[in-house]
């Protein structure tokens, strides 16, 4: 009884001090909503529920030398596919082959090289692929970067922003120059990773260099709605072909995306996902295993086959909001890309 009212007596003390004392009730709230955020996160985690086996198929998956790339990577060679690695730092990806290889005892796991912020880069990739494949079932758009925090512009050598030509304008260059063997191979699949990050967005098709967009992560939300709006376009394009196009968010991944970033933006969330997190065990994070779901399961689940120009997150289809829907938005964004990368793809 004596240890009962010690109990009582600790909790009492304890709840007294949280709800009088401001520094100890502002930390009792941030451990609630990390509490919730993580056991929301928990709940809501998709997994790929499908065994598929990919023997004789043959993916492509950019920026594969790390992160979410490299986790979808090495599921797909465990299925047996033939796993081409589109990376653009030739040492990290032979390290990341090799370690695919020896995991997974597939030894065919080729790197490929690419940079996207490159269009020559890009063409000699697909010219590669092209002399050395002779069927292409899934190609997965997964490389990014988010620039956020970077505090400054920054341009490529074919003139174009950074974010925007890394996550759009790249992707949508090699997916032209991929599509008649991705044809060749259907059924076959092509997947843009996107991100929730979309909705804010600033888009001007009248500023595809973002020069009017002040705020980091309408840059990156740009570059991402322009991944959606991609693909619902070619999703119409692509109608009775069996090859399908769908988009994606792998979720909130602990991966190295933010590397590099400055400001407080930056740092603000570097501190609250990183350190907070980390150091009171609650990962509302996800692992980069975790994060690799959505981009598998679109990947090879047999239910999707013919399943196009749809958005999924945590491995179901879910709505788009306001601009991601817009079909005039979409088709006019189609057109101005393909005069920036210099490449029309088919009409429908
Ligand atoms: N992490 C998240 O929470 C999150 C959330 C929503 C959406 N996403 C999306 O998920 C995708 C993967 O992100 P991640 O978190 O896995 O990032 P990550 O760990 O930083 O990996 C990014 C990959 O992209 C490659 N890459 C970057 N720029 C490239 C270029 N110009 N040419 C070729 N490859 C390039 C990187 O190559 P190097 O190895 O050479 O650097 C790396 O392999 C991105 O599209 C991102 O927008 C991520």
């Amino acid at each position: 009884m004596e240890a009962m009212d010690i109990c009582i007596a600790t909790i009492k003390e304890i709840s007294y001090l949280v709800i009088n004392h401001p520094i100890y009730s502002s930390i009792g709230v941030v451990v609630c909503v990390f509490s919730l955020l993580k056991f929301y996160c928990r709940l809501t985690l998709g997994v790929c529920d499908c065994d598929a086996e990919l023997s004789g198929k043959t993916v492509l998956i950019t920026g594969a030398s790390d992160g979410i790339g490299k986790a979808a990577a090495m599921d797909l060679a465990r299925r047996k596919a033939r796993v081409l690695l589109a990376c653009r730092n030739k040492g990290k990806a032979e390290r990341v082959a090799q370690e695919i290889r020896s995991a997974t005892g597939n030894d065919n796991v080729v790197v490929k090289i690419l940079d996207l912020c490159s269009f020559e880069s890009v063409r000699r990739c697909a010219r590669d692929v092209l002399d050395t494949e002779q069927k292409l079932h899934v190609l997965i758009n997964n490389a990014g970067i988010t620039g956020i925090g970077r505090n400054r512009r920054e341009y490529t050598e074919d003139g174009c922003e950074k974010v925007m030509q890394s996550n759009h304008l790249g992707h949508f260059l090699l997916t032209a120059l991929l599509l008649d063997l991705l044809k060749k191979s259907a059924p076959s699949r092509i997947i843009n990773v996107s991100s929730d990050a979309y909705t804010f967005e600033k888009l001007d098709l009248n500023d595809m260099r973002n020069e009017n967009v002040h705020s980091d992560i309408a840059l990156y939300a740009n570059s991402k709605l322009a991944n959606i709006l991609f693909t619902k376009e070619l999703a119409h394009r692509l109608s009775g072909t069996g090859l399908t196009v769908n988009a994606l968010h792998p979720g909130c991944v602990e991966t190295n995306i933010m590397d590099g970033s400055e400001g407080v933006f930056a740092t603000m969330t570097k501190i609250l996902f990183a350190t907070i997190a980390k150091k009171l065990e609650m990962d509302i994070m996800v692992t980069v295993e975790e994060g690799a779901q959505t981009t598998i399961h679109v990947s090879v689940d047999p239910r999707l086959e013919r399943t196009t120009g749809k958005y999924f997150s945590d491995c179901k289809e879910v709505k788009l909001k306001g601009s991601a829907n817009d079909r005039t938005l979409a088709k006019r964004l189609f057109e101005i890309s393909e005069k920036i990368v210099g490449e029309s793809y088919p009409q429908s």
